[in-house]
């Protein structure tokens, strides 16, 4: 059962988690890309402008330069985590659906972004082997963003093509509690995504290389979460 204070306000209520940027990061493109994704058909499930913000300042933080996406859909949280990286710095963001990866580049590029990030189309399993063949790796900062079953293959994949001190971030580990419930039926992930979740944080916890954490982030589409994992070696 889920915790019935997750129940308690509505929080795209509070007026203060509209805001997209605190402090510099200009919005226009931000704003574009969510409306050009709506009015092309794509799942409203982007980050929320907040979450955006902390993947730029997470980035930052980190002083990525090479960063790895696993789920693109319209860019939006692509445009966030392109605009932390320094000049010459690099995204390498992919998305299985080519109608959304076409939504993505238009977006992208209207950010100014088209030389700073590149897109792979295709599932994302068939993409990283490719990615660490070709040796493109080591990523900085990688992005777990993509279906949630495949969470535990993705955080495989992400620990070879990371180095010691790379910062791993998984969206969704929250999903307003659900994810305390391995029976849980969530409405867009499914239980196949639940279990795909609880399964990627028993792997979190039993894998040695890796300190990690999880926190609650909490905007306009309710309570989810981040995962934090930084390689140890
Ligand atoms: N990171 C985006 C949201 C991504 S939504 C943002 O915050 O703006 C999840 C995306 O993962 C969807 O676009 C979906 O098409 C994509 N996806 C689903 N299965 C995938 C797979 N096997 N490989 C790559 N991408 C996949
Ligand atoms: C949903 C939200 C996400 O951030 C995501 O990556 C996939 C699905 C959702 O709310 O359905
Ligand atoms: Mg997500």
């Amino acid at each position: 059962m889920r915790a019935p204070c997750t129940r308690a306000s509505s929080p795209s209520s509070l007026p203060w988690f509209g805001v997209t940027a605190i402090g510099g990061s200009p919005a226009a493109a931000l704003d574009a890309t969510l409306q050009d994704s709506a009015e092309a058909g794509l799942p409203s499930i982007a980050v929320t402008p907040n979450q955006g913000k902390l993947l730029w300042l997470l980035a930052r933080v980190q002083g990525a330069r090479a960063i790895l996406e696993l789920g693109t859909l319209g860019g939006y949280s692509t445009i966030w985590l392109a605009r932390a990286l320094p000049v010459g710095g690099r995204l390498v963001t992919l998305e299985a659906e080519a109608e959304y990866a076409e939504i993505a580049r238009a977006n992208i590029a209207r950010a100014g972004l088209a030389q700073t990030v590149e897109l792979h189309v295709g599932p994302a399993l068939q993409t990283l082997p490719q990615l660490l063949a070709e040796g493109a790796g080591p990523f900085d900062l990688i992005f777990i963003d993509a279906d949630k079953k495949n969470n535990p293959g993705y955080f495989e994949w992400s620990l070879k093509l990371s180095r010691p001190g790379t910062l791993i971030i998984v969206d969704n580990v929250v999903r307003d509690s659900a994810i305390l419930d391995p029976d849980a039926d969530d409405p867009t992930l499914g239980n196949e995504g639940i279990r795909g979740v609880r399964h990627f944080f028993e792997k979190l916890a039993a894998e040695q290389g890796v300190d990690a954490t999880a926190i609650q982030t909490v905007g306009s589409k309710g309570y989810d979460g981040f995962a934090l994992a930084i390689v140890s070696g």
